[in-house]
């Protein structure tokens, strides 16, 4: 949330107009109320892109993307919340407090300490490979690995001394304390003493989106025993700071986010991206050290309509696979697998087979379905009956995640042809592992879809609550009168438990207060991540007209009650008494009227 009083943010909003504002990125034409154009944050060729002068909200139909002025900066700039706002008053020629009691906000301020810790210890590594005679030395490793002094100019390699407080003293001399330094995970604390984290290592700066150094990788680059055989690590990475999240970031995003390519490869390793970076091919990021996660596919999403996975492809590399197309899969990308012949990752592929070969390999890239399928052909013997029946099995049931008909159709024809089984066979088996549980609950609201290639989020099928609660929530926002009718009989805790339930409790609160909620101060509060924004600014920006706005209410109530009422007596569906009174419930909200006075 904000740190800046309401009224300086009320300021902010006020100085800048939503419409001139956003028609420096998108050139936007008057219908009705709204402003519409093509949507700045997906490609489309029909504009679903509202923006709406009274409201000072966008709203985007194809996508779902939608929020204020603040909130737009944050999404076409990158920003987080603070630092868009900041936009915004510089826009408007507002002074913003800087060291006033407003912006006192501690972690902010510790984080902005450490990208400033992080980019001198850059420097001071990146140095350290001319000016120090065991940088020569890994200077020579990376020279032997075929990193040429560009490459390691643009991606700032550097050395970490073989020394406990080198680079703690020089930090230190640039005034920052030990407790800085170790909290930056540049030193760590043991036994009372503080020493330098990274010593003799090939030093790999770790920079996001926004120019930020927010941490290091550092390699090992010759055998080395630390007293009693102990082994380091090959790799070290940054602990978790203030500005350093593992499974939020990506390896060179920064630099791949220029390419103009739709397409995102990811490797597993630094060293991968650095060489096929260096052959001519940009559009490359690498976790950090962990498996992907859904945040850091969220991110690659946001840059790409589509990922080439390129992975080891050992037993351990096919697992990670497995698992990063389940990821994808959920945050909603589309994934192709690279298979690369005869070498264990792509920086040794580049070097044995070249460029080219690996521009080829990424072209036949595999459909992530197509790689699932053929991981489980290799667990069964096709040429027996039992590891045919054993394949198709496994194989309907992989497809049983396949949002496309016609994929399925097309993957079933295969392994018809593949094994010889009937077609109607394995739609039948495909068929018992598409039926939804039972008593899943509340479906998710949201999927990803493909269109034209680009991955985007659209709202699909809502649950008739959700939309019911959207509308309702959107008429109570228009008008008194609906949330005097109702205020009584639903209250914000029978919404949906989340976005929907808080959005209810502050549209609410304002009418409460006799005030009229302001859809724009209240999207502050829903900044958090996107899925927050496009819920909320859905509510305010329902479209629909209403032909009678109080039957609109009622049957909204209704539907809402009714299919809550529906889910507690699956949940008490064993429960005699509750089962009785829930009927008795359910009798009364069907004849349910509103009074208005
Ligand atoms: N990694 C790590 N800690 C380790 C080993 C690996 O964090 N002890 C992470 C690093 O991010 C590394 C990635 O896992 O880049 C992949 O590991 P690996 O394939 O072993 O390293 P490469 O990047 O291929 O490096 P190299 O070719 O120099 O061995
Ligand atoms: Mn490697």
């Amino acid at each position: 949330m904000p740190r800046y009083s309401d009224e300086l943010i009320a300021d902010i909003f006020a100085a800048n107009d939503i419409i001139d504002y956003v028609s420096k990125y998108v050139a936007l034409t008057k219908r009705g109320k709204d402003y519409m154009g093509l949507c700045p944050f997906h490609s489309e060729k029909t504009p679903s892109f509202h923006v709406n002068a009274d409201k000072q909200l966008f709203h985007c139909f194809g996508c779902g993307a939608g929020g204020n002025l603040v909130q737009f900066v944050m999404r076409s700039e990158n920003l987080d919340f603070v630092d868009a706002l900041r936009l915004l008053a510089d826009n408007a020629g507002i002074q913003l407090p800087e060291e006033d009691s407003s912006y006192n906000d501690e972690r902010h301020k510790h984080r902005q300490r450490i990208y400033a810790m992080n980019k001198l210890a850059a420097r001071f590594f990146y140095e350290r490979l001319t000016a120090d005679k065991g940088g020569a030395k890994a200077l020579s490793y990376l020279t032997r690995r075929g990193i040429t002094g560009k490459t390691i100019t643009v991606y700032g390699l550097g050395y970490a001394p073989d020394s406990y407080d080198s680079l703690l003293n020089f930090l230190k001399s640039k005034d920052f304390s030990e407790k800085e330094i170790t909290d930056a995970s540049l030193a760590v604390s043991r036994d009372g003493k503080t020493y330098d984290k990274f010593r003799n290592r090939v030093m790999f700066p770790i920079i996001d989106v926004r120019g930020n150094i927010i941490g290091f990788g550092g390699r090992i680059f010759e055998e080395s025993e630390l007293p009693g055989g102990y082994k380091p690590p090959k790799y070290l990475n940054s602990g978790e700071t203030p500005a350093f999240d593992k499974g939020k970031n990506l390896f060179s995003l920064n630099l791949a986010k220029k390419s103009d390519s739709k397409r995102l490869i990811l490797v597993e390793g630094y060293m991968d991206v650095i060489t096929v970076y260096q052959a001519g091919i940009h559009n490359i990021v690498a976790t950090l050290g962990t498996a992907i996660t859904e945040n850091q596919a969220k991110l690659i999403n946001r840059y790409a309509s589509e990922v080439l996975i390129c992975y080891d492809m050992d037993e351990a590399g096919r697992k990670a696979v497995l698992r990063a197309i389940d990821i994808f899969s959920k945050a909603g990308g589309k994934t192709r697998v690279v298979k690369l012949k005869d070498a264990k990752d792509p920086d040794e592929y580049i070097r044995k087979s070249g460029a080219a070969m690996f521009k080829k390999a990424l072209d036949e890239a595999v459909p992530s379905t197509e790689f699932i399928l053929s991981v489980i052909r290799l667990n069964h013997d096709l040429s027996e009956t039992d590891g045919k029946i054993g394949f198709v099995s496994e194989a309907a049931a992989a497809l049983s995640s396949v949002r496309d008909s016609i994929e399925v159709d097309a993957y079933i024809n295969k392994i018809s042809d593949e094994t010889g089984i009937g077609k109607e066979a394995i739609y039948t088996e495909y068929r018992k592992h598409i039926s939804y549980p039972a008593g899943k609950g509340v479906q998710s609201t949201f999927k990803t879809v493909q269109t034209t290639g680009k991955a985007i989020r659209s709202i699909d099928k809502p649950t008739a609550s959700f939309d019911a609660q959207r509308r309702l929530l959107n008429l109570i926002t228009g008008d008194k009168h609906i949330y005097d009718a109702v205020k009584d009989i639903i209250k914000p805790e029978d919404y949906s438990p989340g976005i929907m339930q808080e959005l209810a409790g502050r549209i609410y609160g304002c009418r409460a207060e006799g005030r009229e909620p302001d859809a724009a101060e209240i999207m502050n509060y829903f900044s958090d991540d996107e899925m927050s924004m496009s819920t909320a600014s859905s509510v305010f920006y329902e479209l629909s007209e209403y032909k009678d706005k109080r039957a609109s209410a009622l049957s909204n109530v209704k539907t809402i009650l009714l299919e809550k009422n529906k889910s507690e007596m699956r949940k008490y569906a064993d429960d005699i008494n509750k089962l009785a009174e829930l009927i008795a419930v359910k009798n009364k909200l069907e004849k349910l009227e509103l009074t208005w006075d």
